[in-house]
This record gives structure tokens, sequence and C-alpha cells, in this order.
């Protein structure tokens, strides 16, 4: 059986992807995991990127036409709703009280800016659900060896067992999106484009955060 060009495409893009997040996400990994940060301050990290993966997916909504597509970013306004809500029930059992905790009172991040300015469904997918979740599952797994090591092993298996299989999704949601819609190599600049600029701006922001907590182990979405 021959490939379609869009599965062919996705494939090589994968991969790519891939290689680009083997350099990006890579650090002295035990040596980071062994210092501990603080957890309440990382988790909010993650409440704001969970609240932003949540509203990015339904600001798409009403202007995506592909039926699948949409009913997809509508199945992702609530899974990163829902996990949003484990992080906080975690939080609050803990003793934070998250009352007047507003993950956007510094405003939305770069990220969702650039998101929101797509308005092709392969930029967005490409962008949002391919590139996006694809850093969030890399950040995640580092972010579960990060609670293992300091013992948070109720928020750990709530990232393994819930928050993580959640992602994948969103990530495939993408993967099936793009193999159908891209069509030719216009599409696939088109996608390559929306996958640098947000491993670029994603990195930019991480770099960041990463100078103003002393931390390399951030969760993602
Ligand atoms: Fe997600
Ligand atoms: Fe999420």
């Amino acid at each position: 059986m021959t490939l379609s060009f869009g599965v062919k495409t996705v494939n090589t893009l994968k991969q790519e992807l891939q290689r680009r997040l083997d350099v990006l996400e890579q650090y002295p990994i035990e040596q980071e995991l062994a210092r501990e940060g603080n957890l309440t301050a990382l988790l909010k990290i993650a409440l704001k990127n969970e609240v932003e993966a949540s509203e990015i997916a339904a600001y798409w909504l009403p202007t995506t036409s592909e039926i699948d597509i949409k009913l997809g970013f509508a199945r992702q306004v609530g899974d990163e709703a829902r996990h949003y809500r484990l992080i906080c029930e975690f939080l609050e059992k803990r003793g934070v009280s998250l009352e007047d905790f507003n993950p956007l009172a510094e405003g939305h991040s770069p990220l969702f800016a650039a998101l929101q300015g797509m308005s092709r469904t392969v930029e967005r997918l490409a962008a949002g659900q391919f590139t996006r979740e694809a850093i969030a599952i890399r950040r995640n797994e580092m972010f579960i060896r990060y609670l293992e090591k300091h013992g948070h092993m109720d928020m750990a298996r709530i990232y393994r067992d819930q928050i993580q299989p959640d992602e994948t999704h969103h990530h495939e949601l993408g993967c099936q999106g793009l193999e159908q819609l891209l069509k030719n190599d216009a599409d696939v600049s088109a996608a390559r484009a929306a996958m640098e600029r947000t491993l670029s701006i994603a990195d930019e922001m991480k770099k960041a955060v990463q100078k103003k907590s002393g931390l390399k182990t951030l969760p993602g979405c």
C-alpha cells in the first residue's frame, strides 16, 4: 500500500520535530532533578499553561470548519480545564489557597498571542496540537521524574495516568488532522513554519522562566 502525501509528510515532520526536541529539551537531567524547587510555583506555571491550552482551542473552535478537527478542539477545551482542576485540587490538599490566584494576572503568554494569529487549520494544528502538545509531553515526562524524585507521588500519578494520555491524544489530533489536510508543498511549508515558530517561542519562554525560577524541570500543559 502506498502512503498518501499527507501521511508521508507527517511522518517526516514527526521525525524533524523529535530531532528538534532532542536538542531543545535536553539538559543534565540527574543533576537538575536533584534540585528541589518550589513545587507550588512550578504548578502555578502549569496552571497558566493549562488555561491557555484550553482557551486557544476554544478560540479556534468556531472558526474551524473541518468537523472532526472542530470536535477535537472541543474535547481539548474540556481536557485542559480538567487538568487545571486536578492540579488545583492537589495544591489545595497541600494547604495552598488559590482564592486570589489568577493564572492570567500578567496577561497571556507570547506563544498564546502567536497561536491566536494563526487562521489556517493547517497552521493551527501544526503549531497548537502537533508541536505545542509534543513539547508538553516531553516536559511532563521530565516533570514526572522530578515529582517522583522529591516524593510527590500523588501528583506524579495524576500526570502519568490522567494528564499525559490526554496530551498524547491532543498531539495525535494534530498528526491525524495534518495527514488529511496537507495536500501540497505550500501546505507543508505553512505547517513547517508554524512548527518552527512554536518551537522557538516556547524555547524563549522556557529560558526566561528557567532564569527566573532557577529550575530546568518545568511542567508542560
Ligand atoms: Fe493538551
Ligand atoms: Fe493539559
